[in-house]
């Protein structure tokens, strides 16, 4: 039996019988048309908790205003279909003008980790993050929250919000999951034409081929970058947001590959845009 949950109301009750009963709780926040790296959050959850619970909410306040809000792909039954075979015991799918109210005033921000990689470009983004699962934390009252490793600065800024604002939830990190040919699943690849699908494998073969380099004993990141940065301008449609080498912990930039490294891109391919990360070791 998988119930789905519409009011915030309906929600807290929902887990707060389950707490009553002495169930824990696995929570999974997503916003829909759900894939493969969707799933496996749902399955790294499952054994952990008795309940597991999906959200499905496209949150306004991580969009900026000419992001992709009004276009985000959709598709609810099968999304219920596949929480289901997933074993999903509740689904909250609440409605935005409830999740924000008319005098709705409050944000929750971070000093540091928002400023680096996608928050320069995406200024807003992460206050809108942290903000809307502030809320489903309170409203889920999760034991354990499965976030993925494909949003590498989201769950850094989830992981030290909960420790500054002693949340009682254990946060748990899923691998990226990928496409055959390295690309990483998104919902956004909806947005990709056939030839535009083509290119946007340079984002996990850029990775690729630096870690080669790394590996030949390349250590200055300015060469690394102008390198990957010219491999991903071959393929067609591409347009590159950033590429950045750095610390993994504080995400500040590195000038040389000598710890663990943080390697992060965001590319635009047609109108999607892309983002891919990987962890380097100089050994
Ligand atoms: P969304 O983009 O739907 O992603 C939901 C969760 O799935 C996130 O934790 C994300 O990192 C993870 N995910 C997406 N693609 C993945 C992949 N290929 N492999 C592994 N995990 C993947 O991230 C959000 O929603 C929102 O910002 C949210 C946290 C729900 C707040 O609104």
């Amino acid at each position: 039996m998988m119930d789905i949950l519409k009011t915030k109301a309906d929600m807290q009750a929902w887990s707060a019988a389950k707490k009553r009963e002495g169930k824990t709780i696995s929570f999974v926040p997503t916003m829909g048309y759900l894939h493969k790296g969707h799933v496996s959050l749902l399955e790294i959850g499952k054994p952990l908790s008795d309940e597991l619970v999906l959200s499905i909410f496209v949150n306004p306040t991580q969009f900026g205003p000419n992001e992709d809000l009004d276009a985000y792909p959709s598709n609810i039954r099968n999304d219920l279909d596949l929480a289901q075979q997933a074993g999903v015991t509740a689904v909250f799918l609440p409605d935005k003008n409830e999740m924000y109210g008319p005098n709705y005033q409050t944000r929750v921000s971070l000093d540091h980790l928002p400023q680096y990689l996608c928050g320069r470009s995406r200024p807003v983004h992460f206050g809108g993050v942290a903000t809307v699962v502030t809320k489903l934390f309170n409203i889920v009252m999760p034991d354990v929250a499965v976030f993925g490793k494909k949003d590498f600065q989201q769950l850094a800024i989830i992981r030290q919000m909960v420790k500054d604002l002693d949340f009682n939830i254990q946060i748990i990190g899923g691998e990226i999951i990928r496409e055959e040919d390295g690309l990483a699943m998104s919902s956004r690849n909806a947005y990709l034409t056939p030839e535009q699908r083509t290119s946007a494998v340079c984002l996990s073969k850029a990775i690729r081929l630096l870690k080669q380099r790394v590996a030949k004993g390349i250590r200055s990141v300015p060469d690394l970058v102008k390198e990957m940065e010219a491999f991903i301008l071959s393929f067609e449609y591409t347009r590159i947001d950033y590429i950045e080498l750095c610390n993994p912990r504080t995400l500040e930039p590195v000038e040389t590959v000598q710890a663990e490294t943080l390697v992060a891109l965001a590319v635009e391919v047609g109108k999607s845009r892309l983002i891919d990360n990987a962890l380097i070791e100089p050994t």
